[in-house]
C-alpha cells in the first residue's frame, strides 16, 4: 500500500459501506504480513483430511469407474451413469498425487490487476492457477503475467463466445493456444446442462490435437468443500471458482498467494473505480454467490498468516 501521505482524498460519491470497509482492508493490511506456519498447517491439514482436494478434486478413472453414478452438485438428485464414451474422456489417474508446490500463485480476475505491475511476481511462482479462461493478451502481460498450470472454464463463457461448440472448433482450441499445456478444469457434473459441452471441449482439443489437457471438477469434492467452509459460518450461496481454486491450493502448496481477488468497484489505496475484471467492462453478476463474504475470509487468513493476499500494486 502507498505511505498515508500519498493516500487520496475521499470521493464525495464513495458507496454505502465503502469507506468502512476500506478503512477495514487499510487497517489490517498495513500491517507487515507474517506467515504463520501453525496456522497454514492446521487450515492445511483440516482441508486434505476433510475435503480431499489432494486426491479427489478432479474426476478420474479411478475415483469413478465404469458403471458408476456421479450425482450432480448444482441439480437435485440428478445422477449420471458411467458408460464408456463418458469414462473414455476422464483422467486415468489422480494428476495431484505426490505432488506439492511450494509457491503458488491463484489468480482471480478482479480489476484491481490493471496496471498493478505483478505479473513478474505471479509467474515467479511455481504453480499457477488461473479462472474462468481469463484474456492473457500481451496490453495485459506486465499485470497478470502468462504462466498459466491450471485454468478453469466455466461453460456459461464457452456458450456465450463459441455457441456451445455445436459447430466449428477451431476458433476455440485457437484461444486456448495461450494456456499452453495447463490443466483446463471443467465443471462438467455441475449443472446438467454443463456436461455436453464440457465433453465436447475434450473431443475439439483431442482432435485439433491441442496441448491442454481437459479435465473434469468432481462434485463430491464441491459438495465436502461446501460442508466444510459452512460448520465454519460461510453458509452464504454457493462457492465461487476463484474459492474453489484457493481451496485447492491450500492443501497442495506451501505458500498461497492471491491475486485479483477484490470484489468491490473501487480500488482499496488509490480510491479510482474499478471494473468487476481487468479484462473486460462487463459488469459484475453474482446472483449465486457471496463474494463480499468470501474476500473478508481471504482478509482474515491473510491476517492469521495462512495465505497471502495482495492488493495494490507490486513491487
Ligand atoms: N473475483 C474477485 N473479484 C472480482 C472478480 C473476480 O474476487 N472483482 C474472483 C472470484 O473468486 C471469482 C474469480 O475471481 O470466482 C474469477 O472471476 P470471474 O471469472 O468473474 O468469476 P464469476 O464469473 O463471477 O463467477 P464463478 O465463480 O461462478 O466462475
Amino acid at each position: 500500500p502507498p505511505s498515508p501521505s500519498k493516500i487520496p482524498r475521499w470521493p464525495s460519491n464513495l458507496c454505502k459501506g465503502c469507506r468502512a470497509l476500506i478503512k477495514k482492508v487499510r487497517d489490517r493490511y498495513s500491517k507487515p504480513w507474517k506467515r504463520q506456519e501453525d496456522n497454514y498447517k492446521s487450515l492445511s491439514s483440516q482441508l486434505r483430511s476433510q475435503c480431499h482436494g489432494f486426491d479427489g478434486a478432479i474426476i478420474t478413472q479411478e475415483n469413478s469407474p465404469l458403471g458408476s453414478k456421479i450425482l450432480y452438485d448444482s441439480e437435485k438428485n440428478m445422477t449420471l451413469q458411467v458408460i464408456p464414451e463418458i469414462f473414455s474422456t476422464f483422467a486415468k489417474e489422480n494428476l495431484f498425487k505426490n505432488k506439492t508446490w511450494d509457491k503458488c500463485a491463484v489468480v482471480g480476475n478482479s480489476g484491481i490487476l490493471s496496471h498493478s505491475s505483478c505479473g513478474e511476481m505471479i509467474d515467479s511462482a511455481q504453480f499457477v492457477i488461473r479462472c474462468n479462461l481469463p484474456s492473457l493478451a500481451k496490453l495485459h502481460e506486465k499485470d497478470v503475467g502468462i504462466k498459466t498450470d491450471i485454468v478453469t472454464a466455466n461453460p456459461s463463457i464457452i456458450r456465450t463466445k463459441f455457441g456451445d461448440l455445436t459447430r466449428h472448433h477451431r476458433q476455440f482450441v485457437e484461444s486456448l493456444h495461450i494456456y499452453g499445456k495447463s490443466l483446463l478444469l471443467l465443471p462438467a457434473f455441475s449443472f446438467g446442462f454443463n456436461t455436453g459441452v464440457s465433453l465436447r471441449t475434450v473431443y475439439a482439443t483431442e482432435d485439433f490435437g491441442s496441448p491442454i489437457r481437459p479435465v473434469f471438477f468432481n462434485p463430491e469434492y464441491f459438495r465436502r468443500l461446501t460442508l466444510f467452509w459452512r460448520s465454519r459460518g460461510q453458509r452464504k450461496a454457493f462457492l465461487s471458482t476463484g474459492f474453489k481454486m484457493v481451496n485447492l491450493a491450500l492443501e497442495n502448496c506451501a505458500n498461497v498467494h492471491l491475486y485479483g481477488f477484490w470484489p468491490f468497484s473501487i480500488h482499496p489505496f488509490e480510491l479510482n473505480a474499478l471494473n468487476n475484471h481487468y479484462f473486460d467492462k462487463i459488469k459484475a453478476n453474482w446472483r449465486h454467490h457471496a463474494m463480499p463474504h468470501e474476500f473478508d475470509l481471504w482478509l482474515r487468513l491473510h491476517n492469521q498468516g495462512v495465505l497471502r493476499l495482495h492488493l495494490g500494486h507490486c513491487p
